[in-house]
């Protein structure tokens, strides 16, 4: 396997904390496979911000590019108005990179505690397939006559035939591809959404009869929750919009053991992907050593996975499992007393013993 170039944006808040367990167990693994990357460095925050006023350059975009992955922490600042960096970082990574799919396992591992009461692993096993480059997030809208009685405050739900097609042909591609059930819900809210997810539901029926191998499910937004709650074993991939799939995956996030294990990746299918945690950057927990980095780590094995590094991807996860098999990490919010380098000391560990068990 080539050397991979590796793009790092450690971020705000816990963001670098969990970056360099990241980057700790990336070490371990590149020791015991074929894998080997270096890294080049971004300091993209709020800090950064604050101290120069700058937040991307332009320039930084281009190079960005040309690397073979992005992996980031977090982004957010108590110092930065709301929104702003989520706009001019993170946002704009998404769009200009056009990491149009956000993809979102929600696993539970044996090991690990869920809320749901009788459910188990078997039970929490399903992909959110998030649209992430339209929808409410690009910002069409406005204000008039902001501050009076009479303020009117749109935003609008941008959806392109275009984005929407490649979303979800991108999600029964995915569906045959994880070979489970095969089985694909589309979420969105038609019912109310009558023009938006109308085109939904068009595309979703016409790039299906093209997949006669996947079977085909609906369920509005409200009505998934409920289900990801009562009956999370009904679903192998769901494919949603950007606003829905942000909201379900907290959710999802919630039921596969909690944001200390949730991990995403924004794709591009032809381009540069950039893998982070779906957590924020926790300001209240920065340089405390408390949160668990486990969310990155898995972030980081679905690096491995989409720059085709299977070996290293699979001995990776084959490590997070046992580790977490292993019972010693059963919570894992901030509060388990388990530090983040204990952690990341831990799943190194495992990464060691199964690439022993291997050879
Ligand atoms: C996420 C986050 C972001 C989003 C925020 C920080 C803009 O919540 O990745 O889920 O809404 O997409
Ligand atoms: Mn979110």
């Amino acid at each position: 396997m080539a050397h991979k170039k590796i793009a790092v944006i450690p971020g705000d808040g816990i963001g670098p904390e969990v970056i360099r367990e990241g980057l700790k167990v990336l070490d371990a693994v590149s020791k015991v496979s074929d894998f080997s990357y270096e890294k080049v460095d971004y300091d993209f925050s709020g800090e950064r911000y604050l101290r120069t006023g700058e937040l991307i350059p332009d320039s930084a975009i281009s190079e960005l590019r040309q690397m073979d992955a992005i992996y980031l922490g977090a982004v957010g600042h108590p110092g930065v108005k709301t929104g702003v960096l989520e706009k001019e970082v993170l946002l704009r990574l998404r769009f200009e990179l056009d990491l149009y799919i956000n993809l979102r396992p929600i696993k539970l591992y044996p090991g690990v505690q869920t809320p749901l009461r009788d459910k188990g692993p078997k039970d929490i096993d399903f992909v959110v397939v998030r649209e992430n480059t339209e929808g409410l997030y690009i910002g069409v809208g406005g204000f008039f006559k902001k501050g009076t009685p009479d303020e009117i405050a749109t935003q609008e739900m941008i959806n392109t035939r275009k984005g929407v097609e490649r979303c979800i042909r991108y999600a029964f591609d995915y569906t045959r591809a994880r070979n489970q059930k095969k089985k694909l819900t589309l979420c969105d809210k038609s019912n109310v959404l009558t023009y938006a997810h109308d085109l939904w539901q068009r595309v979703f029926k016409e790039v299906g009869a093209e997949y006669p191998d996947i079977q085909k499910d609906h369920a509005h937004v409200d009505a998934t929750c409920m289900w990801m709650v009562k009956n999370p074993e009904w679903f192998d991939v769901i494919v949603t919009c950007n606003m829905f799939g942000d909201i379900i995956t907290d959710l999802g996030a919630a039921i596969q053991g909690g944001m200390g294990i949730a991990a995403s990746g924004n794709i591009n299918p032809t381009g540069v992907s950039m893998f982070e945690p779906i957590h924020g950057s926790a300001p209240k927990y920065a340089g405390k050593n408390v949160i668990n980095p486990l969310a990155t780590i898995c972030a980081g094995q679905m690096m491995l996975d989409f720059l085709g590094e299977k070996q290293a991807s699979a001995l990776l996860e084959k490590a997070i499992a046992d580790a977490l098999a292993s019972g010693r990490l059963k919570d894992l919010s901030a509060n388990s007393g388990v530090s983040t380098t204990e952690v990341g000391d831990m799943i190194v560990d495992y990464v060691f013993r199964a690439a022993g068990s291997k050879s």
